[in-house]
């Protein structure tokens, strides 16, 4: 049977959740997915422990514009990119096993994304592909061959290059399908903007040059990681660059077949459930084919609403050099203690900052060409009125579209979670998804998740420095968040993460 193709959209929208209807959903703890892959029969590559790393100031390294041309990329850097992407960072015990959250946020700490790494010419490690096992702190081979080539091929790129190596970001579906259904293919991708996050701040520290690539040929990347694009399926790639080296010329080699163990390791549960709206989606954005959704939508990224008044970002005050990375990354927890405590201006200055400088960090590296927009609810901030605000990122400025004590509305939108109440500030992440199919196709809906995703984490790890809390909230009624922005019919809240004074950190 053909599988039905959705747009932007239309995904959305029939994976919304409404109040009066919520079917109820009980976890079947049986079918419960394994947050680990494992290879039976494939001996791991430890990876480097390492050294402590110092820590640098992460508003500078994000203003850093070219980074500087690094003479070799070594096993050991390599381990320390690893690290700092995904790490192991809490544990807490129950009974019969102990489970560890990671340094990237994920929705119900499910752990949709896997990493793996292709390359050839990282001295001490075999050409070939790996995937990183984050239990084990190890690489797993699972193809010893040169691979990087067809990689490239697969990102567009021509012939001869500087990269040397590739990191590609993927989503196993049903790990987070199992707890939210179709709705989960939200989760899959604004979890792993969290995690490629972590991965293109661990570059920037190194002073590793990379590019980023949403777009790709999904048959063709997810043929040679030996995923089936169904169960799970490349999401983003990440190229590192070595532009000491002269441009590297590659030949294609045939590529060999890959194990029965290593196709099959996508299977996450003996009891897996398709959800035909993921695929639908999904399928729909593959190989990069504009959809036809979008004819006839806004030029423009329209989301119904004005603002009244501009005012600066402005200066930030001397909060920014407690901003250490990567001794954040270890720190950093979903936090929901809140007290109604106001927020200072300088911290709050100093998020506002942060999410301008990381969204123009991003659109250096891809076209995202406002694949979404940036807005606040401010409840308890010092000296800021009370309302619904937009943020100009480039321009480093914001504006007030209503005001209002709002934070009420949209707690209660958000599955009535209460200590969202009590949050200083509810950011936004807001689409025109007609907006997306019309410039994207369905794929559109991948770069502004993942778009959303990496700022999100930004605003994780400043509230970190600032001695603040934060968390991700991805369960909304989608209409209600619709009605109390008072947004058009084709724009939706994407994403919502609050930021505030917690009791204790
Ligand atoms: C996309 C996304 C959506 C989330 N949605 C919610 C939510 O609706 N409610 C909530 O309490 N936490 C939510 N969280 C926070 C996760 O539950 C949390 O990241 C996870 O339990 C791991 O814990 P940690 O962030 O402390 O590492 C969300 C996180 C992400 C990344």
């Amino acid at each position: 049977m053909n599988q039905v193709q959705l747009s932007s959209l239309e995904y959305h929208r029939q994976t919304e959740y409404r109040r009066n209807s919520m079917t109820g959903h009980s976890l079947n703890w049986a079918s419960q997915p394994d947050v680990y892959k494992d290879y039976n029969g494939i001996s791991p590559i430890p990876l480097f422990q390492g050294k402590p790393l110092e820590n640098k100031d992460l508003r500078q390294m994000l203003d850093k514009k070219s980074p500087l041309p690094l003479s070799d990329i070594t096993f050991e850097t390599l381990s320390d990119i690893l690290r700092m992407t995904s790490a192991l960072t809490a544990k807490v015990r129950y009974p019969g096993q102990d489970f560890f959250y990671r340094s990237a946020a994920s929705a119900g700490a499910l752990y949709p994304n896997e990493i793996y790494l292709a390359h050839d010419m990282i001295p001490d490690l075999d050409p070939g592909l790996y995937h990183y096992g984050i239990k084990k702190r190890a690489l797993y081979p699972l193809r010893r061959q040169k691979v990087l080539q067809p990689v490239l091929t697969a990102t567009g790129f021509q012939e001869k290059t500087t990269v040397v190596a590739s990191l590609l970001i993927t989503g196993i579906f049903f790990r987070s399908s199992w707890k939210y259904r179709a709705r989960a293919y939200r989760y899959v991708l604004l979890d792993a903007g969290h995690l490629l996050e972590n991965l293109i701040l661990s570059l920037q520290y190194l002073s590793i040059p990379f590019s980023v690539h949403y777009r790709f040929h999904d048959r063709e990347m997810n043929q040679l990681i030996g995923v089936n694009g169904k169960q799970e399926a490349c999401i983003a790639v990440v190229h590192i660059h070595d532009n000491s080296r002269p441009d590297q010329e590659r030949k294609r080699e045939e590529l060999l077949p890959l194990p029965e163990e290593i196709l099959l390791s996508s299977k996450v549960s003996e009891q897996e459930v398709v959800y035909p709206e993921i695929l639908g989606i999904h399928e729909a954005g593959m190989d990069d084919h504009p959809g036809s959704a979008g004819i006839g939508a806004p030029l423009e990224h329209d989301l119904g609403v004005n603002v009244q008044h501009w005012q600066e970002v402005g200066p930030i005050g001397n909060r920014t050099d407690r901003v250490l990375y990567p001794d954040l990354l270890y720190r950093r927890r979903s936090k929901r203690n809140y007290v109604p405590r106001p927020m200072q201006q300088d911290d709050f200055r100093g998020l506002l900052d942060l999410v301008c400088a990381s969204a123009g960090f991003i659109d250096r590296q891809t076209d995202r060409a406002e694949n979404i927009k940036i807005g606040f609810l401010a409840n308890h901030v010092e000296g800021i009125q009370h309302g619904f605000y937009l943020l100009e990122t480039g321009k480093r400025k914001f504006g007030l579209v209503q005001p209002g004590q709002m934070t009420g509305f949209m707690t209660d939108a958000c599955l009535n979670q209460d200590w969202l109440a009590n949050a200083s500030v509810h950011f936004l992440f807001l689409a025109n998804l007609r907006f997306l199919d019309r410039h994207w196709g369905a794929r559109g809906y991948r770069h502004a998740m993942i778009t959303a995703g990496r700022i999100g984490q930004m605003i994780y790890l400043g509230a970190t420095a600032l001695n603040l809390g934060a968390c991700g909230i991805g369960a909304f009624y989608d209409d209600e968040a619709r009605a109390i922005l008072d947004l058009n019919a084709d724009s939706s809240l994407l994403y919502l993460v609050a930021a505030g004074v917690v009791k204790r950190m």
